[in-house]
């Protein structure tokens, strides 16, 4: 396996591909009716993709297993295949795919607001975002990290959450990224989402991301949707659980993706004086912004 390194792209570390490819995924051409799902890698990405494709499909959810996640939504800033030294294969190439997808496309990113491309505002499209708490955002990407052969090697979890805190992980910080794509919302269509709420009332939700792409559905078809899109359906569902792809890019025998899938997971991984720094830091970082998250996890 090869793990890539980071190479800054504006000041935002970004994995060795991304890098060289730059240019590429900068100029790339959005379309009007393309719908953006970006997030910090971690924060429920694959959820709302699978959310967002069930009501695509008026929830006849039978059509969302027609293709895996990365290829029913491909990933904007992931080019053509890099060479790897130990395997013939890694992750498929996201731009590649949208190119040659018919309309409306769902373009994934895990670009920072300032680093999309231009066109997707230009073209004024509709973006959903997915926000998770930073501690269970920070736990989530280290066993990621441990089991995507693509991703700089995490190190350590005491390492990483350093690391974390000070942003240099693959995307960049978290504080940067939640804090600009709420800022963003003040210029454009942007549907600001949280994981925690995902999790209190799915259903409602649901509904939410229903309303703000203007597709009206029956109840049976919000209830599909809703089982559908569980963590324990998803999990068993071989087209959203990443299986499809090769144990050299997501070995999921040491860490499977779909995890746990659970809010305040954090406590199980955080020590008394691991929490005590990231609180303070925390409080540094998002001091003076109206961007909240619960105050009880
Ligand atoms: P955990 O590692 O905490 O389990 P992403 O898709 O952005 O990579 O995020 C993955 C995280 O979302 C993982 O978190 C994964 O388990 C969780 N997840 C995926 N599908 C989910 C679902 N249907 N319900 C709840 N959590 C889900």
């Amino acid at each position: 396996f090869y793990r890539f390194p980071l190479i800054p792209v504006h000041g935002v570390p970004l994995m060795k591909p991304i890098a060289t490819s730059w240019e590429r995924i900068e100029k790339f051409q959005a379309r009007p009716d393309d719908l953006l799902i970006a997030t910090y890698p971690k924060a429920g990405t694959t959820w709302m993709q699978e959310i967002i494709d069930s009501i695509m499909n008026e929830g006849e959810v039978e059509k969302t297993k027609r293709a895996p996640t990365h290829v029913r939504s491909p990933f904007l800033e992931i080019c053509s295949p890099p060479p790897v030294p130990s395997g013939e294969y890694t992750v498929p190439s996201g731009i590649d795919l949208l190119e040659v997808t018919p309309s409306p496309r769902l373009v994934k990113t895990h670009l920072p607001y300032e680093l999309v491309p231009e066109s997707f505002w230009k073209e004024k499209c509709k973006t959903i975002y997915v926000a998770r708490n930073a501690k269970d955002n920070a736990v989530s990407y280290y066993f990621f990290d441990v089991m995507n052969k693509t991703q700089p090697d995490p190190g350590t979890w005491e390492e990483y959450v350093q690391k974390f805190l000070k942003g240099d992980v693959a995307w960049g910080s978290w504080f940067d990224h939640v804090l600009g794509w709420w800022k963003a919302r003040e210029k454009h269509e942007i549907l600001y989402m949280f994981y925690e709420d995902m999790k209190e009332d799915p259903k409602r939700e649901i509904r939410k991301v229903m309303k703000f792409l203007g597709k009206k559905l029956s109840e049976e078809s919000v209830e599909k949707i809703y089982k559908h899109t569980s963590f324990s359906a998803m999990k068993e569902n071989p087209m959203a659980n990443y299986s499809s792809l090769p144990d050299n890019v997501l070995d999921q025998s040491l860490s499977p993706f779909m995890r746990k899938g659970e809010v305040a997971d954090w406590m199980n991984h955080f020590t008394i004086s691991q929490n005590k720094i990231f609180d303070e830091e925390y409080q540094r970082k998002m001091k003076g912004s109206t961007l909240k998250f619960r105050s009880n996890i």
